[in-house]
């Protein structure tokens, strides 16, 4: 039988994904709901890029479950002495029971995927961060309640968080106004998939207009550190600043998935403020990832 993987949050249904959300939560709230569900079980986590929640968050998920988890850098395993990643995919599902990987390209995980024998996580790729987008929503639906037909408001690069908030408007039903500079926008063709929800706003004011959740994330990806300069000239009207935040709804919250770089993308008066709800999001990391091996591998 094929194992179940999660590459994108498209890879779960609407329901699936409320579930995943309300298991989180009561994995939170009653921390005697852990069970050794996961004993002995390994997780295999591969990071091409640097991590702090991701890491973390996967490593201590399965130690309150009873297993264990194993980080592997390119560095210092064969995947960076050009081992292909089908005979790595094959050799390393052949010991684990589930393998989360961070990469450069989207096509790795993908490829990965094709040949384990055993579920791979998506811990964040050029394209997508679907498990950031798990803790978001959670989040959200802790501090707000249901998102569906609520608007939120995406400030600044197209990218991997961007690709997966489109995805997330599609599975919860949100509207998802996006403000982008010319030339970063998203990628076509995950936008036509977002459909009617999704609309481009000129300016960062314009786009947090009656918003309930004003989401950013930094100007320069992991991997993008040679265009920092051209970003940052591209990005300077695309911060989220008090004016922009007063756009929105009077209980509007604020997001980041972190790291921050206050005085870029968002203000210290903002990711400090009383709107900010980042350190519940970072929380929520462990718990959302909880709810997602339990579905995984139980
Ligand atoms: N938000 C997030 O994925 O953080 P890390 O890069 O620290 O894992
Ligand atoms: N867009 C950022 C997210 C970091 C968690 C990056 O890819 O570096």
């Amino acid at each position: 039988m094929k194992p179940r993987h999660f590459i994108t949050l498209i890879d779960l249904t609407p329901n699936e994904l409320r579930g995943l959300i309300s298991r989180a939560s009561e994995l939170k709230r009653n921390p005697a709901s852990r069970t050794a569900s996961l004993k002995n079980k390994v997780l295999a986590m591969i990071f091409e890029k640097s991590s702090t929640r991701t890491r973390i968050s996967f490593e201590t998920a399965m130690v309150h479950f009873g297993g264990s988890a194993i980080f592997l850098s390119p560095r210092d395993t064969q995947l960076g002495r050009g081992e292909p990643i089908e005979d790595s995919a094959r050799v390393i599902s052949s010991m684990v029971d589930c393998v989360m990987l961070r990469t450069h390209s989207h096509d790795t995980i993908t490829r990965f995927a094709k040949y384990s024998a055993v579920p791979v996580i998506n811990g964040l790729c050029d394209h997508y961060h679907p498990c950031q987008l798990l803790a978001d929503m959670q989040t959200y639906f802790e501090h707000r309640g249901n998102i569906c037909g609520k608007t939120v408001t995406w400030i600044g690069d197209g990218n991997n968080m961007c690709h997966s908030y489109i995805n997330a408007s599609r599975l919860l039903d949100f509207k998802l106004r996006i403000a982008c500079p010319r030339g970063y926008e998203p990628n076509p063709e995950i936008i036509a998939k977002g459909g009617h929800r999704i609309s481009f706003h000129s300016s960062a004011l314009e786009a947090a207009e009656e918003s309930d959740l004003i989401v950013t994330d930094v100007w320069t990806s992991m991997g993008q550190e040679t265009e920092k300069q051209n970003r940052h000239s591209a990005f300077r009207e695309f911060k989220v600043n008090d004016a922009v935040m007063a756009q929105g709804n009077k209980d509007c919250l604020f997001m980041h998935c972190l790291p921050a770089h206050r005085g870029e993308e968002v203000t210290g008066d903002v990711i400090d403020g009383p709107r900010s709800v980042v350190w519940d999001e970072a929380e929520n990391r462990l718990h959302a990832q909880k709810a997602l091996l339990e579905f995984l591998l139980s």
